[in-house]
C-alpha cells in the first residue's frame, strides 16, 4: 500500500461536515493521509500518523478537485468575431452553433483531439479534475460517433448531443426535415454513439428543440442505458425544467429563466440545477439567483460551459467569483457547487469531496483560503493540482 501525508494545510476543505465545521467540512491546520490514491485520514496537523511520503503544504489551502460537469471540447474553430458583435450589441442565438458544425465537420480527428487535450489542460491548470464534454458540433452519424469516441480517450463523463440544434441540411427543409433529423438523432445516430457516452443530452430552448421532441429524444436515450441531462431555459423561459424533473434528468443546465414553480420542482427533486455563469457573461444576459435556488433547497452545481460560442472559458475560479458577484452566492455556496455540485450533477459520490475514501482528487492554492478564489478575481491561485492516480 501506497501512503502519502500531506501536512500543514492552512485550511482544507472536505465537504463532509463530520470532518470539519460548516458546510465545507473545513479545518484548520490540518492533515490529511492518501491511501492508494484514496483519503484514508483527515485531521490536526499535530495529530497525522505515519506515512511513507510526506508532502508539506506550507499553510496553503487545500480542496477538492473542481468537477466540471458541463462542457464541449469537441469542435474545431472559433467564434471570436461574433463575440465582438455581440459585445458591441448583437444578440445571442442558438443558430451560431451551425457556424462551429461547419468547422467541426472539416476537421481531422487529430485537430479535434488535439483541440480537447489543450482544454482539457487548461482546465486541470485551473484545478478541474474530472471533466464532462459533450458531442453537438458533429450532427452526422459519424461526426457524433467520433466527437465521442475521442472524448471518450479523456474523460469517462461523455454525453450524446445529437440534439443541440437542426443542423442546416435539414433545416432548410421545414418541418419534414426537421422531423426527419428528430428521427435520425433518435435512432441511426443514437445506436452510432451509445457504445461511446454514458449521458444524452437535448438543448431545449428557442431555435434548437421543444419539449415534446425533447421527452421522445431522452426516452429514447434511457431505453439503450444513456442517463438524461437537459440544457434548459438559458434563452427564455420554457417547459425544460419540469421535464427534466419528470424524467430525473441528473441536472438541468443553464436554468438563466426560471419561475417560482421551477425553483419548487427542483428543489423537490433529484435534478441537480447547474448554473453556466460563464454563459450569461459571454453572452450578456441576465444571471439567475443562485441564492434563491440555494435556499429553496435545490442542490445547485456551477460548470464552466467551455465552448466556443456562448462560454469560451476553462476557468472555474472565474465561474466561482462571477457566481459569487453577480448570481448572489456565497463564496462557501460557489465553492461547494463547484466541488460536491458538479459531483452530484454526474451523479458520483467519489469525486467533489475529501472524505473518507474519497478519490484524492485536490487543489493546492497559493494562498491559506479558499475564499480568496472570489476575493482575487482574475488572479491565478492554483499553486498544484492533484488526481489519485499521482498518488497510487
Ligand atoms: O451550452 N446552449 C447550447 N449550447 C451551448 C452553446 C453552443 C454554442 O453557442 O456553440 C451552451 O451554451
Ligand atoms: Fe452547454
Amino acid at each position: 500500500m501506497r501512503s502519502v501525508a500531506i501536512t500543514n494545510i492552512g485550511r482544507l476543505v472536505t465537504n463532509d461536515p463530520s470532518l470539519g465545521a460548516g458546510l465545507l467540512g473545513e479545518l484548520r491546520d490540518a492533515a490529511m493521509v492518501i491511501e492508494d490514491g484514496r483519503v484514508a485520514w483527515v485531521g490536526a496537523s499535530a495529530d497525522v500518523p505515519a506515512a511513507e511520503r510526506g508532502i508539506d503544504a506550507e499553510g496553503r489551502a487545500i480542496l477538492p478537485g473542481f468537477v466540471d460537469s458541463h462542457a464541449h471540447l469537441m469542435f474545431a474553430g472559433d467564434r471570436a468575431d461574433e463575440f465582438a458583435a455581440r459585445m458591441a450589441g448583437e444578440k445571442y442565438a442558438a443558430g451560431g452553433i451551425r457556424s462551429t458544425v461547419a468547422a467541426t465537420r472539416a476537421a481531422t480527428d487529430e485537430q479535434l483531439e488535439a483541440r480537447l487535450v489543450a482544454l482539457a489542460a487548461e482546465m486541470r491548470a485551473s484545478g478541474i479534475t474530472t471533466f464532462e464534454s459533450k458531442s453537438g458540433y458533429g450532427l452526422t452519424v459519424a461526426d457524433e460517433a467520433r466527437a465521442l469516441e475521442i472524448a471518450s480517450r479523456h474523460t469517462a463523463e461523455t454525453t450524446y448531443l445529437g440534439a443541440h440544434v437542426v443542423p442546416a441540411e435539414y433545416a432548410d427543409r421545414g418541418t419534414t426535415g426537421v422531423d426527419e433529423y428528430v428521427n435520425l438523432v433518435k435512432n441511426e445516430m443514437l445506436a452510432a454513439t451509445a457504445p461511446h457516452a454514458k449521458w444524452i443530452d437535448v438543448f431545449c430552448d428557442r431555435g434548437a428543440f421543444d419539449p415534446d421532441q425533447a421527452r421522445e429524444i431522452l426516452l429514447a436515450g434511457k431505453a439503450v442505458g444513456l442517463a438524461p441531462r437537459i440544457h434548459a431555459n438559458q434563452l427564455q423561459h420554457g417547459d425544460g425544467i419540469p421535464l427534466a424533473v419528470e424524467l430525473d434528468c441528473a441536472s438541468a443546465d443553464h436554468c438563466t429563466h426560471m419561475t417560482e414553480a421551477d425553483i419548487d420542482a427542483l428543489a423537490g427533486s433529484n435534478t441537480v440545477a447547474t448554473l453556466l455563469p460563464g454563459a450569461e457573461f459571454s453572452t450578456r444576459a441576465e444571471y439567475p439567483d443562485a441564492r434563491r435556488l440555494w435556499q429553496a433547497g435545490a442542490t445547485v452545481a456551477i460548470a464552466t460551459d467551455c465552448n466556443p460560442g456562448s462560454s469560451y472559458t476553462t476557468s472555474m475560479p472565474f465561474c466561482i467569483a462571477v457566481a459569487v458577484r453577480d448570481m448572489r452566492f456565497t463564496p462557501e455556496q460557489a465553492i461547494w457547487s463547484a466541488t460536491m455540485g458538479g459531483a452530484k450533477a454526474l451523479r458520483r459520490n467519489d469525486i467533489g469531496h475529501l472524505g473518507l475514501g474519497a478519490r484524492a482528487d485536490l487543489v493546492q492554492l497559493t494562498t491559506d483560503s479558499h475564499i480568496h478564489l472570489a476575493y482575487r478575481p482574475g488572479v491565478n491561485l492554483i499553486h498544484s493540482v492533484h488526481t489519485a492516480e499521482d498518488f497510487a
